[in-house]
């Protein structure tokens, strides 16, 4: 088998996406089937390089969600995660193989710390890479090799793997820094040193994949860039396990902004963005910090008059990129009651929503509705309002909720759910509001899981704002979180729950018996 000789330029950075796989294996991070096929396409459209789409020996629904995105993919190649055995490959190559352009990415825990879990020799460790990577590339003539942890092996042992990976055939080798350890200076000498002295590596792409558990995610990734890298692996808001993975929107940015100092290139329309980010904070039910760097509420928000005055005189003064670089419209035009449909869907469209007739006319009556309640209608609240429109699986929907709160309690909830499409109603109690409704919602559908979180936040200023509600549920050691937005808190609460619900059964159907395939192992299937 043959492979197409790289032609990109020197400068050229592959984007390579795993919001999909990385990003989705974070606990309570669940992602329909619908809602991964949106991600994949918005990523195709922006102009991402790989994407990896998931984890196909994981579960039927991996298997499934990887093999319609390489069928619709567009431009981007695309990506399914095997271990180190073939079975996992096969399933992979099974699903990939439907793509423009497919890739198999195959890896091994290295260090000595993974090394003693499948209770492998260095000798047998480097025989099993050699035979999976070989497979593979039968298979694929595009083949990425991770060790995994590579950034806490032994230097001799990391050497000895990737000439062996690259003999085998990997066109791409990935350096993870899979438990966020490493320094920007480490990174660009790790990478720097293993093309300098493996033989062979000038033939192939280095990636890097750092995580960010000491915050520096993202310059890691920079720096291997400096040290040879070729490609960074990312997640859409540096989602991902822990403290999450390298940020797409802040490597890419730097790279944009700081062309002068940081050279190279990538294919991202950066105006994509905000929409994206949007999407993947809402499907994800991970909500953005408001600070995040980039695609966060504050990020180009000046509040003190110092600042307000000189981004009036010159936007320059304390903005090094320009808001709408990332997608963000520069203004936050108000809407009222008295605003039509044309004005809501252009400045839904200005937020990146195109939404389908029968989907604008839904939001529109309940903007009507939230604009009878609140007198200015901001761009979060239209983004809010549309979240709310896009609920998961819907196995459960609140059909009406009356609270009845007093100084004396207990408080009561009445409540009728539409549950796989039959109406229930129950009045329950509880200590406050939100617990009466939440126990209303328990006596409905009746349900083992734990509340691990409830957060209220206001979408905007004011008594009237919006709240929007997160309730993350834990069941069996499946994580699932939903989010809603309504002026009234008891009433995105329960919405908020059941989402959460509705989420946690998507969970249950990742019922495979190789389901958990992150855990201790990442090597055998049964072999
Ligand atoms: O962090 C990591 O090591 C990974 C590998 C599977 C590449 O995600
Ligand atoms: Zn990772």
């Amino acid at each position: 088998m043959t492979t197409t000789p790289d032609t990109r330029p020197e400068n050229r950075v592959l984007i390579f996406d795993t919001t999909l796989r990385d990003g989705e294996q974070s606990p309570g991070a669940t992602m329909t089937h619908a809602e991964k096929l949106e991600i994949a396409e918005l990523l195709d459209e922006m102009g991402v390089d790989i994407i990896e789409a998931g984890f196909p020996i994981a579960s039927e629904g991996d298997f499934k969600a990887v093999s319609e995105i390489a069928r619709q993919s567009k431009n981007a190649t695309i990506c399914g995660l095997a271990r180190a055995n073939y079975k996992d490959i096969d399933r992979c190559w099974e699903a990939v193989k439907h793509a423009r352009s497919p890739r198999i990415h195959t890896f091994i825990g290295t260090s000595p710390l993974h090394r003693a879990i499948p209770n492998l020799t260095q000798d047998e460790m480097a025989q099993r890479i050699h035979d999976t990577v070989t497979h593979a590339r039968n298979l694929c003539d595009n083949v990425q090799w991770s060790p995994m942890d590579a950034t806490r092996t032994e230097w001799d042992y990391l050497a000895r793997v990737v000439e062996i990976a690259i003999k085998a055939g990997a066109t791409t080798i990935n350096i993870p820094d899979t438990v966020g350890y490493t320094a920007p200076m480490e990174s660009a000498d790790l990478i720097r040193r293993l093309i300098a002295e493996v033989p062979g590596a000038d033939e192939i792409i280095f990636a890097t994949h750092c995580h960010n558990d000491l915050g520096m995610a993202t310059a890691n990734a920079l720096a291997a860039v400096e040290g040879g890298a070729r490609q960074i692996e990312c997640t859409i808001n540096g989602l991902g396990e822990r403290a999450g993975n390298t940020a797409l929107e802040e490597v890419v940015m730097a790279l944009k902004v700081r062309h002068d100092i940081l050279p190279w290139d990538t294919g991202i329309d950066t105006r994509k963005i905000m929409n994206i980010s949007r999407r993947v904070a809402t499907v994800s039910g991970f909500p953005v910090q408001f600070n995040k760097a980039i695609v966060g509420k504050n990020a180009f928000a000046h509040e003190s008059g110092i600042h307000q005055d000189g981004m009036l005189k010159n936007a320059e003064t304390f903005e090094i990129m320009r808001p709408e670089d990332v997608g963000l419209n520069a203004t936050n035009i108000v809407l009222g009651k008295h605003s039509g449909r044309a004005a809501l869907r252009s400045k839904l469209k200005e937020l990146g929503f195109e939404l389908a007739d029968n989907q604008l006319n839904d939001v529109f009556v309940r903007f009507k509705e939230l604009a009878d309640r609140k007198k200015e209608v901001y761009d979060d609240d239209l983004i809010a309002l549309v979240r709310q429109n896009e609920a998961v699986s819907d196995r459960l929907r609140l059909k009406s909720l009356k609270v009845v709160c007093g100084t004396e309690g207990p408080q009561h909830a009445e409540m009728t759910l539409t549950i796989d499409d039959a109406e229930k109603s129950v009045d329950a109690t509880g200590d406050g509001p939100v617990d009466a409704t939440f126990n209303a919602i328990k006596a409905l559908f009746p349900h083992e899981a734990r509340l691990q979180l409830y957060q209220v936040a206001a979408v905007t200023e004011g008594t009237d704002a919006q709240a929007t509600v997160s309730v993350r549920l834990e069941e069996d050691g499946r994580i699932a979180t939903g989010q809603s937005a309504d002026t009234d808190t008891v009433v995105a609460s329960a919405k908020a729950y059941i989402n959460a619900v509705n989420r946690l059964l998507v969970r249950r159907e990742k019922t495979a018996p190789n389901a958990d395939v992150k855990g201790v192992g990442y090597l055998d299937a049964g072999e």
